[in-house]
């Protein structure tokens, strides 16, 4: 591993292609680079971010210390039954990637998730989900190394307290752990799950006995129908999580809104309202505010048109949050992690 100490733009290291600066980059190809690296941050006390894809990142200001590329990749096959297959990927591989290895294999659980940017480490972190599937409904373990103690934990589905869109990592644990594999336990005997908006509908036009390669197909085709590539146009998906609030508030709401989408919350008591249909009924599907905006074809997707700050895009998300509130009286909190 080596650390490069000139400045680094961090524009191609974020799919929002924010043009931040960081003092140093360092890139981890293996877990002994992850304590090389350590090493170096105990030593000199530099402050350090992980970054797997950059996928769910907004830098508003230069980073002054070192930014870590996780390269960590490889996929192997360490245990099957007859009715599962235990996969345990590097963190800094590619998140589709896998999706693509595991449906062309026949196995399922990760078909929904197809097309989701990022690296694997970041799905156990927010739990990733999509089209009605969460990382969670396959996920088995993963390891992470104490970025204070360089010692690894094993942590099983308990441990990481996963819940929408987030986890033990993304809450008490923030900041404290590197994820370094990630294991899921796919299915051989794959349960598709089409009931999420238009799915079977897309499937049914692939296929009559649909395949998991099918489902991934179809959300891949839902997908670039709707959420701009980051590779075309900067963004980090949906900007927001969609806001869980006591059903009293949203049979309330529903008075006035018959037409509000509304789904169920693992919350009990609680439903989950979604926010692109708020920030459109604000008004500000498609609103553009100097070089960034809220994307025509969902609202719940901020975009970058190109030369955008970090601070201008996250002017852009207070004001939704904003207008959102006063409408609505609902506050939206930022699904994407803000680094400041
Ligand atoms: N809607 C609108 N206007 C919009 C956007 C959405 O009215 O501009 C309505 C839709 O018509 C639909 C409902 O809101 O009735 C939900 O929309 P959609 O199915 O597009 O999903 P979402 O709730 O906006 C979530 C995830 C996405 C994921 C999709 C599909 C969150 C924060 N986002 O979006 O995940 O792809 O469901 O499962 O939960 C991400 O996390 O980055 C992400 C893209």
């Amino acid at each position: 591993m080596s650390i490069w100490t000139s400045e680094i733009n961090l524009k191609r290291y974020n799919t929002f292609g924010v043009e931040a600066k960081a003092a140093s980059i360092a890139r981890l190809h293996t877990p002994e680079d992850v304590l090389t690296l350590l090493e170096h941050i105990w030593l000199t006390g530099r402050h350090c971010v992980f970054l797997g894809g950059g996928s769910n990142v907004l830098f508003v200001r230069d980073w002054p210390g070192i930014v870590a590329l996780n390269k960590i990749s490889g996929i192997e096959i360490i245990e099957e039954s007859e009715e599962y297959v235990w996969v345990k990927t590097g963190s800094g591989h590619n998140w589709h990637d896998l999706v693509m290895w595991s449906v062309e294999r026949g196995l399922g659980g990760l078909e929904n998730l197809a097309l989701i940017p990022g690296s694997v480490g970041a799905g156990p972190m927010q739990n990733i989900g999509a089209y009605g599937r969460e990382i969670k409904d396959t996920f088995w373990e993963l390891e992470a190394v104490d970025v204070n103690t360089g010692k690894v934990k094993i942590f099983n589905l308990e441990d990481c307290a996963f819940g929408y869109r987030t986890s033990y990592f993304k809450s008490r644990g923030k900041g404290l752990w590197f994820i370094q594999s990630v294991t899921l336990r796919l299915f051989k005997k794959p349960v598709l799950v089409l009931d999420y908006g238009n799915v079977r509908e897309e499937v049914a036009r692939l296929s009559a006995s649909p395949t998991p390669a099918d489902v991934a197909n179809a959300v891949m085709h839902i997908r670039r129908s709707k959420l701009p590539d980051p590779a075309l146009l900067g963004n980090a998906g949906s900007f927001f999580k969609n806001p869980e609030l006591p059903e009293k508030k949203i049979h309330a709401l529903r008075e006035n809104y018959p037409e509000m989408p509304v789904y169920p919350s693992a919350q009990p008591g609680y439903l989950k309202v979604a926010a692109g249909w708020l920030i459109e009924k604000c008004g500000l599907k498609g609103f553009r505010r100097g070089a960034c905006g809220v994307h025509a074809h969902q609202a719940l997707v901020l975009v970058n048109y190109g030369g955008a700050t970090g601070t201008e895009i996250l002017d852009l998300a207070r004001h939704i949050q904003e207008v959102v509130h006063r409408t609505f009286d609902i506050m939206l909190e930022p699904e994407v992690n803000i680094i400041s």
